[in-house]
């Protein structure tokens, strides 16, 4: 297994952990692109508090409507498809679809572009 697939599979299953312990977050945004825009301002700021020494990404809000979100993800860890996996998982949680773009602006991976896009519910 490759490191990336590792970190999303990862995410994929951490996301559980984040839903259990800190549930009361979820319930403070009206949907996912609402929250993946607060991370940076509100979130990670929280958990600098409870946690010192966390060591966080950078998003940077690069624009943004009702259903696109432009974000810059910046971290000496390269830890984007953990990102990518926490995001998709968001969406997951508001009962949401969503499609998620990553343009490498570094190679190695320290700055990511993400494209988040909420799409519409299938019409069965
Ligand atoms: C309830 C919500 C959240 C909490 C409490 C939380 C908390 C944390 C904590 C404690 C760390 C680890 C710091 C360390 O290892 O020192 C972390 C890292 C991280 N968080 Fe969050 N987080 C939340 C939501 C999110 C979401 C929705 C995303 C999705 C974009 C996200 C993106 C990341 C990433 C990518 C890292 C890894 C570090 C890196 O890439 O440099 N977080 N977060």
């Amino acid at each position: 297994m490759s490191v990336n697939d590792l970190l999303y599979a990862y995410g994929k299953t951490f996301f559980a952990v984040l839903e259990k312990n800190h549930a009361n977050i979820f319930s403070l945004y009206s949907g996912p692109l609402e929250m993946l825009a607060s991370i940076e301002n509100h979130i990670h700021v929280e958990v600098r508090k409870l946690y010192p020494g966390a060591e966080l990404p950078t998003f940077r809000i690069i624009q943004q409507d009702d259903n696109s979100l432009e974000m810059m993800y910046y971290s000496d860890s390269s830890m984007y498809m953990f990102t990518k996996a926490l995001m998709e998982q968001t969406f997951a949680h508001y009962h949401e679809n969503s499609r998620i773009e990553l343009e490498m602006v570094q190679e190695n991976g320290t700055q990511v572009r993400f494209r988040i896009y909420k799409e519409p519910h299938a019409v069965s």
